[in-house]
C-alpha cells in the first residue's frame, strides 16, 4: 500500500488522461492510411510508425508534468531517475495486429505504480471513443461513468476472452487446450488481440472473466487498475498473489474466479502437428 492522498492519484490519474489522450490522437491520425509495417523479434510481432509517435507523445507529456518519474515503455524501455518509486509502464498501440488490419480493437494503455503497487490506469480507444480510467481508491470509468464487473456467477453463463501469445508457435505452453476447454464450458471464449482491452471489457462487465501467458507489464498494468476499481478479481493461474512480471493473469468479476482457475490449472498443453507447415 502507498501513502499517497486520494487528491495525489487523482492528480496522477488527470496526467495519464492527458498522456494516453496524446497518444490517442496519433492512432487517429494513422487510422485508415498506409502503414510502414515491420517485424519485431518474431515472426507477427508487428511494429509501425503509430507505435513509434504515439509512444514520443505519451512520454513527453508525461516527463513535460512529472520530470523525475521513471517511465518504462514498450519500444523504448526503461529510464531509471532518481524518484524510482513512481514507474510509468505504457504501451503506446496494445493491439497492434488488430490496427494494422483496421480492427479497431486497439488502444493506448497508461499506468502508474507507487511502490510496486498499480496505482493509475488509463486506457483509450480512440477508434471507438472509449476512455477508460481507474485510480486506486478512487473508482473506475468508461467515459466518466462509473462502471462495475459484471455478476454471472457460473462459467456456464459466461462469456470469457483470452490470447495467444506472439510465441505460440514455440512453445507448448501455447494456451490452445485452455481456449477449447473453456469454449465447451462457456458461451464463448473471444480473442480480442488487445490485454488491456479485454480487461477493461471484463471491467465493464461485457465479458465476465480473462486469461492469457506471455504478456508484459505493459499489456496489464493499466486494465489492472481499472478492473480492480470496478469490482474485479486478479491473480495468478493459481489464485495466489498477481505478479506483474510473471506475464501470466487470471482476472475475473470475483464470481468466477476459483472455477477459472480450476479449470487452466487442470489442463495439459495441446500438441499441435508439426507435419502441419504454414502456407506463407
Ligand atoms: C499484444 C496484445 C494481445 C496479446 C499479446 C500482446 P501488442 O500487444 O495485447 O492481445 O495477446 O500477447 O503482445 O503487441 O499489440 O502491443
Ligand atoms: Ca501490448
Ligand atoms: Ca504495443
Amino acid at each position: 500500500m502507498n501513502n499517497l492522498s486520494s487528491q495525489q492519484i487523482l492528480k496522477f490519474r488527470d496526467i495519464a488522461f492527458l498522456a494516453a489522450k496524446a497518444g490517442g490522437v496519433v492512432l487517429q491520425s494513422y487510422w485508415g492510411k498506409q502503414l510502414n509495417i515491420r517485424e519485431k523479434d518474431r515472426a507477427g510481432d508487428l511494429i509501425t510508425e503509430v507505435d513509434q509517435k504515439a509512444e514520443t507523445e505519451i512520454i513527453s507529456v508525461i516527463k513535460r508534468h512529472l520530470p523525475n518519474h521513471g517511465i518504462l515503455a514498450e519500444e523504448s524501455g526503461k529510464t531509471d531517475t532518481s524518484e524510482n518509486e513512481y514507474l510509468w509502464v505504457i504501451d503506446p498501440l496494445d493491439g497492434t495486429t488488430n490496427y494494422t488490419h483496421g480492427y479497431p480493437q486497439a488502444a493506448v494503455s497508461v499506468g502508474l505504480m507507487v511502490s510496486g503497487k498499480p496505482t493509475v490506469g488509463v486506457v483509450y480507444n480512440p477508434m471507438l471513443n472509449e476512455l477508460w480510467m481507474g485510480a486506486q481508491g478512487c473508482g473506475a470509468t468508461l467515459n466518466d461513468i462509473p462502471i462495475q464487473v459484471s455478476t454471472t456467477k457460473n462459467l456456464a453463463s459466461s462469456l470469457l476472452v483470452t490470447g495467444f501469445a506472439y510465441d505460440r508457435q514455440e512453445v507448448e505452453d501455447n494456451n490452445y487446450a485452455e481456449f477449447c476447454h473453456l469454449t465447451h464450458l462457456t458461451q464463448g471464449v473471444r480473442r480480442g488481440g488487445s490485454a488491456s482491452l479485454d480487461l477493461c471489457h471484463v471491467a465493464t462487465g461485457r465479458l465476465d472473466g480473462y486469461w492469457e501467458r506471455g504478456l508484459k507489464p505493459w499489456d496489464l498494468l493499466a486494465g489492472v487498475v481499472i478492473l480492480q476499481e470496478a469490482g474485479g478479481k486478479i491473480s495468478a493461474y493459481d489464485g495466489n498473489e498477481f505478479d506483474l512480471d510473471s506475464g501470466r493473469i487470471l482476472a475475473t468479476n470475483g464470481y468466477l474466479h476459483s472455477a477459472l482457475s480450476e479449470v487452466v490449472l487442470s489442463i495439459s498443453p495441446l500438441k499441435i502437428s508439426t507435419n502441419v507447415k504454414l502456407i506463407v
